[in-house]
């Protein structure tokens, strides 16, 4: 696996505002996740790669106590500082050392963390041990050959291209994870609403939190920030597309 992004050393500072999500589209992922879900409450969760803690307090509120395991300190301290929720713990681990019981809960999901995982046999053997067998883990991640259309990423040149090459393609993903012991549920989008105005998506971009930044030429970034400062100019207000994001959906045998 390549290695894209160091959250140690620079990402943490600026993830939460740079990554940040409306809540509009934070009720959409929770709704797709809720048709995928058993019904009973409370479900115990695992945010693995939880990040700033963007997704769990908004998953504890909807489904019960969740655990998020997130290997990089500095973003575990964002997470406490920025995310803190009553029926939310952060622990430090990682997808393939999840620091909890076997069979102990009920739900995983990996919103775009699965791409930085090293050893993904490795995860995908963990995850069926702490997840209790009938239990579900639902994916968020780029696949090479099922990647979304991204307005701000299309004003770079080269930038959807250079954003798949960071991923491998689904199959891959679902070989590993069906070896492991998961049976694939479903496999479709989630339609992400509008992230808000063009300007307010551009002071975003400006932090340069997504790791295609670092894959990008000095020159590349320029053009793409130099098209988006345009178009920002000609109507800032201008909502910006939503996007149809992919979500893979496993059972534990
Ligand atoms: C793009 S961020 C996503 C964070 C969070 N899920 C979100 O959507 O805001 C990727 C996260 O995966 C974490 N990560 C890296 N390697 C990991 C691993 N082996 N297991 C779990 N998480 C990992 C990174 O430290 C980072 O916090």
């Amino acid at each position: 696996m390549v290695k894209f992004a160091d959250y140690e050393a620079e990402q943490y500072q600026n993830y939460a505002r740079g990554r940040a999500l409306t809540e509009r589209q934070l009720q959409t992922w929770i709704s797709a996740f809720r048709a995928l879900l058993p019904p009973t409450r409370p479900l115990a969760g695992l945010d693995v790669g939880s990040g700033t803690g963007r997704y769990s307090p908004a998953l504890a509120d909807a489904f019960g106590p969740v655990t998020g395991v997130e290997p990089a300190a500095r973003m575990r301290e964002q997470a406490l500082t920025q995310s803190r929720h009553p029926a939310v713990r952060y622990l430090a681990g990682s997808a393939e050392e999840l620091p909890v019981e076997s069979g102990s809960a009920d739900y995983a999901v990996l919103m775009q963390s699965w791409h930085h995982v090293q050893d993904q046999p490795g995860a995908a053997r963990e995850l069926v041990r702490a997840v209790k067998p009938g239990g579900r883990l639902l994916m968020h991640s780029g696949h090479s050959d099922h990647m979304p259309r991204i307005w701000w990423l299309e004003q770079f040149p080269r930038g959807p291209e250079v954003d798949a090459s960071m991923f491998r393609p689904l199959h891959e993903a679902v070989e590993t994870l069906t070896s492991a012991g998961w049976r694939v549920i479903s496999f479709g989008t989630v339609e992400e609403p509008s992230s808000g105005s063009r300007a307010e998506l551009l002071d975003q971009l400006r932090l340069r939190t997504h790791s295609v930044f670092e894959l990008f030429t000095a020159e590349e970034v320029e053009t793409g920030f130099r098209r988006l400062e345009h178009l920002v100019a000609q109507d800032p207000d201008a909502p910006v597309p939503g996007a149809a994001m992919p979500l893979l959906a496993l059972e534990r045998r």
